[in-house]
């Protein structure tokens, strides 16, 4: 029986999140599992869809982002079984085959559907799309795909010069280019590449720093024919490719596990075990700094499943000492940076993340909106233009706070709660379902 009292309070127009610790305290016990990984559900779900013959699903993330793929690319004709955890049939309809949809394609809040989706409609000559988003996402920048896929001869309109979206695609018979990437970006990588499957020649990206390469991974397994330059962070694929559907089996997602990693670390008394986590290098960033921060994390039970490293992850509570984040470590955790903020207030001394400009354009400026709103609760946050200064120590006591309408903010503002004194109420806290739909059920039974 927890002796926390989190309830989820759901009205008509009012959603939020209320956190009260008891002043006895809690701590956090327990084996647990996170859901699918959402860079791998969207492309194990695009590739099916565009890939000969059928691909097979397991562990695929029942969230909202990857609900907005499916539908997606079941309105370009793929047959996408209804969504489950246990298996997800894809017949795929072949590379080059997608039809042109009755309406706009709605990729919901998720820059991946959009931003990956443009690269494959750009290259479907003789069809018409247009592809929207909500609030967030129509605010978010489209020029990073939109130029280079434009360099590849795309036919693409929208709001504000083609930087936003709503879009419209033309789609065309491209040319193959080598892209240099101003920024170290999966979404733009992916983009690209994907725009190069159907384009004769090589199409090759080159990106300043590694991002995640599930992309480079799941392509290979799928039959495409592509090379990787680790020195140069190169990718070339060779168009026009053959992609042959298969299985695909989606490992814990580490973005999601952060949040029981830092709420272990910070809750006195908790030990976790978090069972099937991807640990792919691309994405283990948040290890590194955790580490650096001097948290008691150690990785069990290392394995390859269908091509991804995976791991279970235990965290024991500790104390944490702040460090600087920074560099080409940053494209390796961009994800995690709401979550080691709040590591950091907890942490003695001061953390310094830097070269991060790219939280700015997450689902929400989550530079401006961490240190807004962990400062409500009494933590020192000072936002820089490219990252945030934290000075940890000071006791946060709980209060109003937002997540602007973003799901890593809710949920990182909620394992802050865990150590505020008093009632914390996180407003939007909603938004979590983007990448966890259970995640307030799994922070009720974990807490003892
Ligand atoms: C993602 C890439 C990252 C990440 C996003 C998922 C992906 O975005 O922040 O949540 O699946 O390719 P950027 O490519 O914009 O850095």
């Amino acid at each position: 029986m927890p002796s926390a009292i989190v309830t989820l309070n759901i009205t008509e127009h009012q959603h939020h999140l209320l956190i009260q610790k008891p002043v006895s305290g809690i701590s956090l016990q327990g084996h647990l599992r996170v859901p699918g990984d959402k860079s791998i559900s969207h492309r194990a779900l695009m590739l099916g869809a565009i890939a000969q013959g059928e691909t097979q699903i397991q562990g695929l993330l029942l969230g909202e982002d990857p609900r907005s793929t499916a539908s997606c690319f079941r309105a370009m004709g793929a047959q996408i079984s209804e969504l489950n955890s246990e298996q997800v049939i894809v017949q795929g309809i072949g590379l080059g085959q997608l039809q042109e949809p009755m309406n706009v394609l709605n990729a919901g809040n998720s820059g991946t559907t959009l931003r990956l989706m443009l690269g494959l409609l750009a290259s479907h000559p003789g069809r018409f799309f247009t592809v929207t988003g909500d609030s967030s996402l129509r605010s978010r920048p489209m020029s990073r795909v939109v130029k280079p896929l434009q360099e590849m001869g795309a036919k693409i309109w929208g709001r504000q010069g083609t930087t936003r979206a709503p879009l419209a695609i033309q789609g065309q018979s491209l040319k193959p280019i080598h892209y240099q990437s101003p920024i170290a970006s999966a979404q733009v990588k992916s983009c690209i590449l994907l725009a190069g499957l159907m384009t004769s020649g090589q199409t090759t990206v080159t990106e300043p720093a590694l991002s995640r390469d599930h992309s480079e991974r799941m392509l290979k397994a799928f039959g495409a024919e592509l090379s990787v330059d680790p020195q140069t962070h190169s990718v070339t694929v060779t168009g026009p490719a053959q992609l042959q559907g298969q299985t695909v089996i989606v490992p814990g997602d580490i973005s999601s596990a952060a949040f029981w990693l830092v709420a272990g670390a910070i809750v006195p008394g908790s030990e976790l075990v978090i069972e099937n986590v991807g640990v792919n290098p691309t994405r283990t960033g948040v290890l590194e700094a955790l580490e650096m921060m001097g948290a008691d994390i150690e990785l069990e039970n290392q394995r390859v499943v269908a091509g991804e490293p995976v791991a279970d992850l235990r965290v024991r509570h500790g104390r944490l000492q702040g460090c600087k984040i920074a560099g080409d470590l940053i494209p390796r955790l961009i994800d995690e940076i709401p979550i080691l903020a709040v590591a950091a207030v907890f942490a003695q001394g001061t953390t310094v993340i830097r070269d991060a400009a790219e939280l700015r354009v997450k689902e929400s400026d989550r530079i401006a909106v961490m240190a807004s709103q962990l400062n409500r609760m009494g933590a020192r946050v000072t936002e820089l233009p490219d990252g945030l200064e934290i000075t940890g120590g000071t006791p946060l006591v709980g209060t109003d706070v937002d997540s602007h309408t973003d799901h890593r903010i809710a949920m990182s503002l909620a394992i802050a709660a865990l150590n505020a004194t008093g009632t914390t109420t996180i407003h939007g806290a909603e938004a979590a379902a983007i990448s966890y739909p259970d995640f307030t059920t799994t922070l009720q039974q974990l807490c003892r």
